[in-house]
């Protein structure tokens, strides 16, 4: 049998890994859930999950793909034949997810482009659903192939699979060591042009003002574990595979601390230049910042847009670098969702990586064209909905669960994260992972069903 593959260097594993975490989550995601649970005050529970969720998961993952060196599939087979299905299901939503978050990249890519013309025109809402995505009026429909979307679409697709045939250290790790540190210049740059537009020291204040009150909420804390599961790509067999390359004499506590809290920065510095310039369309329009506020879709394609057109110099380079940042943070992230499959693939059917990219990959890639055509709109939102409700917290709790209390594995694995880390974990990582971690998940998944069943 051949050398597993492995990464070059630490720093490459931790850019990998950051990249992965760094996404479309944090920069339209993140700052619209703190602003709606809590604004400043969100930073308790957004805390108090990073430390008691967040890292001590990502020290799990990545002591578990380590210890076990195979992809999510692989090592949970290795620590229990009867678990291995747990990690085909974190690769299946995977899989889904891939399909669809190609797609916004896509978008992405068509609209670092019409930046530097303001092609959107003035009604960006109606430019994005109808001219651009040509959304019909009826639902569920399959039309044809909207070429628009399909072109960025394929080299999202060309630029995923070609940096997954190159492998481990000469694909992904490069790849991420160009995209990331060329990402966060850019974010930089963005952030303090926001900073200093007018308008921004307001948006900035309703970011930050505390609404203590909202802390008391269970809401509150159920979006603060969903925020940091989704950012740090925990429970999507991702660490488990990414830490699965790395080399016997690797650091494992330590870099899950500088994963979390690097995404966690950038989520930070995403969140002030958002709202410095959600503050800045206020003051242009003459309204309160509340009005403008969106997440989503809807904040990368429909106001940032609107912003850039009444950007007062260069909005042609600022819309450029706002939409090539989306791009950049996405990429990585694509690379990283795609690998789980390629991976697991690979391992079971004894195939080489040539051969599970261009399987799973193009499967992929095909699957996701019915996104790309004139009713996919459509569909992308039902994938993205199938998935919340069914992917993540679900997958996290039976991980949890599993691990701690049925097959009992926690003190093998902080014997093993300890032996190689220089942070050594405690009694502390067993109770956040064996009764806190599952305590939160088991009361969301409760939620969802109430708000699904009730
Ligand atoms: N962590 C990524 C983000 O914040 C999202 C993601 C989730 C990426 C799962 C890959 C897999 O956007
Ligand atoms: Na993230």
């Amino acid at each position: 049998m051949s050398m597993r593959e492995q990464w070059g260097t630490r720093a490459g594993f931790i850019m990998a890994a950051v990249g992965s975490a760094i996404g479309l989550g944090n920069i339209w995601r993140f700052p619209a859930t703190a602003y709606e649970n809590g604004g400043g005050a969100f930073f308790i529970p957004y805390l108090f999950a990073l430390l008691t969720a967040g890292i001590p998961l990502l020290i799990l993952e990545f002591t578990i793909g380590h210890k076990y060196r195979g992809s999510a599939p692989l090592s949970f087979s290795r620590m229990n034949k009867k678990a291995e299905w747990i990690g085909w299901w974190a690769v299946f939503v995977s899989f889904v997810i891939s399909t669809y978050y190609s797609v916004i990249i896509a978008w992405a890519i068509s609209y670092s482009i019409f930046s530097f013309n303001q092609t959107w025109g003035t009604d960006t809402e109606a430019f994005l659903f109808g001219e651009y995505l040509q959304l019909p009026d009826v639902p569920g429909q399959i039309g044809a192939i909207v070429p628009s979307v399909f072109i960025p679409l394929i080299i999202v697709w060309a630029i995923t699979l070609g940096v997954l045939f190159k492998g481990v250290k000469k694909g992904i790790e490069l790849a991420n060591r160009i995209f990331i540190p060329t990402l966060v210049v850019i974010f930089l740059i963005i952030v303090i042009r926001a900073i200093t537009l007018p308008g921004a020291a307001e948006g900035l204040t309703s970011f930050f003002e505390p609404n203590f009150e909202a802390i008391t909420s269970g809401g509150v804390w159920v979006a603060a574990y969903g925020q940091i599961f989704f950012s740090l790509s925990i429970a999507f067999a991702i660490m488990i595979t990414y830490s699965s390359y790395l080399p016997k004499k690797s650091d494992i506590t330590n870099n899950a601390f500088i994963t979390g809290f690097s995404n966690s920065s950038f989520e930070l510095l995403a969140g002030i230049g958002v709202f410095a310039a959600l503050g800045f369309m206020a003051s242009q329009a003459g309204v309160g910042v509340e009005e403008v506020v969106a997440g989503g879709v809807g904040l990368a394609f429909v106001v940032f847009p609107q912003i850039i057109n009444e950007f007062p110099a260069l909005s042609g380079l600022f819309g450029f670098l706002f939409f090539a940042s989306l791009v950049l943070a996405g990429l990585s992230s694509l690379i990283s969702i795609s690998e789980t499959y390629v991976k697991g693939i690979s391992e079971k059917f004894g195939i080489s990586r040539t051969a599970a990219v261009s399987i799973g990959g193009g499967l992929a890639a095909l699957i996701s064209l019915i996104y790309a055509t004139d009713g996919g709109l459509y569909f992308l939102d039902a994938a993205d909905y199938f998935i919340n409700q069914f992917g993540v917290a679900l997958i996290g709790l039976v991980e949890v669960v599993a691990i701690a209390w049925f097959m009992r594995k926690l003190g093998d694995f902080q014997n093993h994260a300890n032996s190689i880390s220089d942070i050594r974990i405690g009694g502390w990582w067993k109770v956040c992972l064996g009764v806190i971690t599952p305590l939160v998940l088991g009361y969301m998944m409760f939620d969802l069903f109430k708000q699904n069943l009730l």
